[in-house]
């Protein structure tokens, strides 16, 4: 029998999971796009609960990260305009790639730890990380998406004082521990981003060919490669933000069933999905 302590110990415990654990508990199809995903941020539902502070009344999805109008301005490194010219808040120079970007930039631009793989680590030779030796910075669109995920600006903090009041949100809900990446601006232990992929792949023997590895029905690498002339390889490489084209579950754009993922571009055994050439 529980004596009064022990159930009000389970009280306590089940308050502090409840108000620190935002986690979606809903379910979506591979590729049917946002709606009812973990981007639909909009509305109290699965278990998300980011809504708008003050409440949006259209319970939009797109505002979270996007706005029609007076979204952040290009720097004048990026070909904005500088200051006293247009409105809305100038990004730093690190945004080079802002498609009508609403959500609340993150201050850490410049000083995310990229991959490390050790001291002991190969340097020369196949097993060398090119990645590595060329050097990585997140790309602008990784960053747009490590603004929410590195946990530094709340989910629910968007837009800027020139627009409309009902389109603004100053929420500070942060994102659920599980869905983390990149906190501290530590990305050292996560798979590496922000490199050319070409100059890696011209050197490093285990890696497929951009234009032929296929990702699954959803075009080959290529197609998910970013940046002026797509050879950045960012975050977008392996995850459809908008849950749209992607044939993969956790937004990839390919299964990772049987390591089909991993085994699309890297040469470390026989793809099972597709014939690789
Ligand atoms: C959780 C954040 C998020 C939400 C919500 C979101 N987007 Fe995006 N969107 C992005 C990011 C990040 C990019 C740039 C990177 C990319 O395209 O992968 C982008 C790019 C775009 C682009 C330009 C590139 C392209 O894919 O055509 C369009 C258009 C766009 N979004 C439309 C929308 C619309 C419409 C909605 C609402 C139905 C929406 N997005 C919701 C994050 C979001
Ligand atoms: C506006 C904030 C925001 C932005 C920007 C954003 N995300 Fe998310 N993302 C979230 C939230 C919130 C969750 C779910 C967290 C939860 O359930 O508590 C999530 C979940 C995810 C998941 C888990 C999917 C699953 O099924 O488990 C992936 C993968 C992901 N995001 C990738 C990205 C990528 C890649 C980008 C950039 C292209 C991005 N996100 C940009 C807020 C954001
Ligand atoms: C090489 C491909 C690849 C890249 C690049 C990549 N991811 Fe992922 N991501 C995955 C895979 C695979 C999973 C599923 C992992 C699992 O379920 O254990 C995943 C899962 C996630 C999740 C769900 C939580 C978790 O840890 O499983 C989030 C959030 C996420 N990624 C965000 C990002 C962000 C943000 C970036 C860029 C900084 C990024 N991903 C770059 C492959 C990638
Ligand atoms: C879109 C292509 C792509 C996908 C998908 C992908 N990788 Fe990678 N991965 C790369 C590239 C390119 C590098 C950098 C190679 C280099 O530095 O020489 C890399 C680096 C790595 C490294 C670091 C190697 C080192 O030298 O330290 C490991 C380990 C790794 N990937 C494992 C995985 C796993 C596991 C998966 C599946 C979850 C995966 N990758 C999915 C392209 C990819």
């Amino acid at each position: 029998m529980k004596t009064v302590a022990q159930a009000l110990a389970v009280v306590a415990l089940g308050l502090a999971f409840s108000s620190s654990a935002i986690a979606f508990t809903g379910t979506y199809t591979a590729g049917d796009g946002i709606n009812g995903t973990v981007h639909d941020l909009g509305t109290g539902h699965n278990g998300m609960d980011f809504q708008a502070s003050p409440a949006d009344s259209l319970d939009r999805i797109c505002i979270f990260c996007h706005a029609p109008h007076n979204t952040y301005r290009l720097s004048p490194a990026n070909g904005g305009p500088g200051a006293g010219v247009g409105s809305g808040p100038q990004a730093e120079d690190a945004f080079d790639y802002l498609p009508l970007w609403n959500h609340e930039l993150t201050g850490n631009a410049t000083s995310y730890t990229m991959y490390q793989n050790g001291l002991g680590a190969p340097t020369s030779g196949d097993k060398a990380s090119q990645a590595m030796a060329n050097g990585m910075t997140p790309g602008s669109t990784s960053l747009l998406c490590l603004s929410c995920h590195d946990g530094s600006v709340a989910i629910n903090s968007y837009g800027n004082a020139s627009q409309p009041i009902a389109s603004r949100s100053s929420g500070g809900a942060t994102i659920g521990a599980q869905y983390l990446i990149g906190q501290d601006n530590y990305l050292g232990n996560h798979h590496p981003i922000g490199f050319d992929y070409d100059a890696v792949q011209t050197v490093d023997v285990g890696i497929r060919a951009a234009d032929t590895a296929e990702l699954g029905g959803a075009g080959t690498v290529r197609t998910h490669l970013l940046g002026v002339g797509n050879t950045k390889m960012e975050c977008g490489t392996c995850h459809s933000v908008h849950n749209k084209g992607n044939t993969g579950e956790t937004l990839l754009w390919r299964s990772d069933v049987n390591s089909q993922l991993c085994l699309t571009c890297h040469d470390k055994g026989d793809d099972p999905g597709t014939a690789i050439p």
